[in-house]
């Protein structure tokens, strides 16, 4: 099969690699990729978020499927441009992808789903918005309804933070702040699950735990995320169960029901308390750096389901688990989440262990004169696998160790919650 990959981050780099671990691979093309994705498979600097122009590119390159990775393409139609080509394709249809892309419209399917997530109001006036707000009083979560790069969402711990918020909301995020989400604050312990929906079908794939925060101790700002580690012992299968049975298949069910069904990754972000589970947020993609350590875990298996899922096969998938752990400690360019530098060399690569425990996939890299600079804020994710928890963070931290980039940083405290 010749497959073609859409984006260029280190979850790409870790669906790449997954991918050509599969016998069903005869060809893998990635676009726009990166240095990292160049090194296994042929690159293509196309505009991913033009539909037309990724279906002409199928068609000239004999492509027979598409996996879309970031959320922009899928929220652009692109999948839906694809499937007209006749091409199939992995990821939801532009209205499905609303999951991730509107904050108000997820709300609206969990209460038609009576699925358990935070109570809320819509706002389209600031003044509004504040007046509801002192009468909720803090903490509050208020949220942009759009897209906004992971940016949108303010969780106020304070009466004052949380009106700030609001004119933050209105002022800074253009259209995606047109309309503002403002939640109940919820607290406990945060986890994603991930699951292969094919319309009602689902079929879930893992699970993984975040550190959004840019520093050790969970302190400074958000960032899209600087490590993570797969399982999640806080989402237990018993808490997954409910979460897979009160939230994913009623909200699932509904988009059948609306005539718009599922397909592709969902990613539930949820917060568990006491072992109950409640909807944070839904992305319709793999995270960012979570793929990295799902498809650790998975091997080439993980093509296999990526391909039966948009093959409406999902029914007949199985999915082989292994009793082991995987965790990537993301590397970042100084000045990231900020305006991260650009340019600097990272030596050391080389020479580290690449194979179906060990692997460094690239984000924010390119190649130039032989050698790998930084090009992007989050730049390596340095991937381990082990048989705890403690043996993956052992040796990932080893490579990370190895790897001479002075310009760069990293957490030095990806695992903590589960150690
Ligand atoms: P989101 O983009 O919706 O995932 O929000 C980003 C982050 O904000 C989440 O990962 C949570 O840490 C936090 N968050 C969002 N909504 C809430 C909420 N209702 N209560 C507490 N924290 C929240
Ligand atoms: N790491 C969080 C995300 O991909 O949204």
């Amino acid at each position: 099969m010749n497959i073609l990959i859409l984006g260029s981050g280190g979850r790409e780099h870790a669906l790449a690699w997954a991918t050509l671990q599969n016998p069903k691979c005869d060809k893998l093309i990635v676009a726009p990729g990166n240095a990292g994705i160049a090194q296994i498979a042929e690159c293509a600097d196309i505009d991913i978020l033009n539909g037309g122009v990724v279906a002409e590119f199928c068609l000239e390159n004999s492509i027979d499927f598409v996996i879309v990775g970031p959320e922009a393409p899928l929220a652009a139609g692109v999948a839906d441009r694809l499937r007209e080509a006749g091409l199939l394709v992995f990821g939801p249809s532009k209205e499905a992808a609303r999951l991730e892309a509107s904050k108000s419209f997820t709300k609206e399917i969990c209460d038609a789903a009576k699925a358990p997530t935070a109570a809320y109001a819509r706002f389209t006036d600031a003044e509004a918005a504040k007046a509801y707000i002192r009468e909720q009083g803090a903490p509050i979560v208020i949220k942009a309804d759009g897209l906004a790069a992971g940016k949108g969402v303010i969780v106020a711990m304070t009466l004052e933070e949380a009106l700030e918020g609001v004119d933050t909301v209105f002022s800074d995020f253009g259209d995606a702040g047109a309309e503002a989400v403002i939640e109940e604050f919820m607290d406990g312990e945060e986890a994603s699950y991930f699951i292969l929906v094919d319309g009602e079908t689902v079929l879930p794939i893992g699970t993984a735990q975040d550190h959004k925060r840019v520093g050790d101790g969970d302190t400074g700002p958000n960032t899209g995320g600087m490590g993570a580690y797969s399982p999640a012992p806080v989402l237990s299968d018993a808490v997954a169960e409910r979460a897979l049975n009160e939230i994913v298949k009623p909200t699932m069910a509904e988009m059948v029901r609306r005539g718009t069904p599922f397909q592709g990754i969902l990613f539930a972000g949820l917060m568990i308390k006491n072992g109950v589970p409640r909807l944070v947020e839904y992305n319709v993609r793999f995270g960012d750096p979570e793929c990295q350590v799902l498809m650790m875990r998975l091997g080439g298996q993980a093509f296999d389901l990526i391909h039966a899922c948009a093959d409406g096969r999902l029914a007949e998938a199985q999915v082989n688990w292994a009793d082991d752990h995987a965790l990537t400690v993301v590397m970042a360019a100084e000045g990231y989440p900020g305006t991260p530098k650009k340019g600097t060399e990272i030596r050391g690569l080389a020479a580290l262990p690449e194979d179906s425990k060990n692997m460094v996939f690239h984000a924010g890299t390119k190649a130039a004169d032989g050698k790998i600079l930084a090009n992007g804020g989050r730049v390596l994710a340095v991937t381990a696998r082990g048989d705890s928890l403690k043996d993956a963070q052992e040796r990932a931290y080893a490579m990370v160790d190895a790897i001479d980039w002075p310009e760069g940083f990293y957490r030095r405290d990806i695992g903590w919650r589960a150690l």
